[in-house]
Formats: structure tokens, C-alpha cells, sequence
């Protein structure tokens, strides 16, 4: 049975958890904050259309996923997360199953390992997709230069991560995109030894 329930039934508590999120992340402008998270959510919501899953659960899951992110947050036990889920009202069961797409995609808590549940992968997949392309060029460079690297070693950051992301997809959907975003940066890592005269 198809159970993709459409997230526009549910557009109150959807929109109750940008809001939270929104002032969860206030001030924090790192590329680990509000704009990821609504770029995360937006990519989740185009892969779960494809997938059979819980389109409510995938929703929260990917605008709460950097919610209690332990570079940003010192919570335990998903403090951040579970908070708006209780004061929103959302059932037991749900709230379980977001916290667990949550803690599935987290690479400190999982180790790499690929989620068990549709929801955690389709989330995972939309993370990834915010690490590569456009995107994904922006937040490297933005990172790197808050970070004093140096134009060689954010690149090096394609080689060594980017890169590989496209093979890491989980849904079809997902492979898609990546495959979209992933000639982007081959395109841009082109252009950048044609103008630079060097390999990279
Ligand atoms: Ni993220």
C-alpha cells in the first residue's frame, strides 16, 4: 500500500516547525542553519513523491535534522527536536519515527551505516543533495573562507567528499538530482583549471 501521506494535509504543523526552526537557527549563518534546513526539506519533499513512505514524517524529519547537531547544539537525547514535536502535538508514533529518521541520517550517530527506514534514506538522500551542485559550491567556499582554507584546500573538499556523493544515493529520485548536480561541479572544476592553468 501506497502510504504517502500528502504533506499539504498536514500544512499547519508544517508550518508550525519552519517557524520553529527559524528561531532555532536565528543568528546562525554557517550553512548548518535555516536556509539548509528549508533546502533540505524542499529537496525531501520532491524525493518522498516517489517513494512510498510517510510524507508527514519525511517532512519534520528533514526540517528538524540539524536540530539538535551537537556542532551547533549541546542537547542530548534530541532535546530540540522532541520539544517542538510534544508542544506540537504530534502523536507518539510519529514523533518516534521522525526521531529515528533523524538520528539515521546523523553521520556522528550512524556511522555511515544506510538508514533502515524509507524516511530516514529519502532524508539522507536530500542532505547530500544540499552538499553538491550550486549549492553545494557556495556552502564549501563560504565554509572555507570562514574557516581561512585556502582555495585548494576547498577543492580538495570535492575530491575528497563531493565527488562521491552521487554513488551514495539511495532512492531513484535522489539519483537522479545528484546526477544533475554532480555534472555541475565536474563543469566548475573544468572551468577552474581552464582559468587557473592548473589541475586540480
Ligand atoms: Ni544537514
Amino acid at each position: 500500500m501506497k502510504k504517502n501521506l500528502s504533506v499539504s494535509t498536514n500544512n499547519k504543523l508544517i508550518s508550525s516547525a519552519i517557524e520553529y526552526v527559524r528561531e532555532l537557527f536565528a543568528g546562525n549563518s554557517d550553512g548548518h542553519g535555516f536556509d539548509h534546513a528549508m533546502r533540505v526539506y524542499r529537496n525531501a519533499v520532491t524525493i518522498a513523491d516517489g517513494e512510498e513512505c510517510d510524507a508527514t514524517v519525511v517532512a519534520l524529519a528533514a526540517l528538524l535534522h540539524d536540530a539538535d547537531d551537537p556542532k551547533i547544539f549541546d542537547t542530548r537525547d534530541n532535546a530540540n527536536a522532541r520539544t517542538f514535536l510534544d508542544d506540537a502535538g504530534v502523536g507518539p508514533e510519529t514523533a518516534e519515527r521522525v526521531i529515528r529518521a533523524i538520528n539515521s541520517v546523523s553521520f556522528s550517530k550512524n556511522r555511515g551505516k544506510t538508514p533502515e527506514t524509507a524516511e530516514g534514506r529519502i532524508v539522507q538522500d536530500a542532505d547530500r543533495l544540499d552538499a553538491i551542485g550550486a549549492v553545494g559550491i557556495a556552502r564549501t567556499f563560504a565554509y572555507g573562507g570562514a574557516n581561512g582554507r585556502s582555495l585548494d584546500e576547498s577543492v580538495k573538499h570535492f575530491h575528497e567528499k563531493l565527488l562521491l556523493l552521487k554513488d551514495m544515493m539511495n532512492t531513484e529520485t535522489g539519483r537522479r538530482l545528484a546526477a544533475v548536480r554532480h555534472s555541475f561541479l565536474e563543469a566548475f572544476l573544468r572551468e577552474l583549471e581552464e582559468e587557473t592553468g592548473e589541475k586540480r
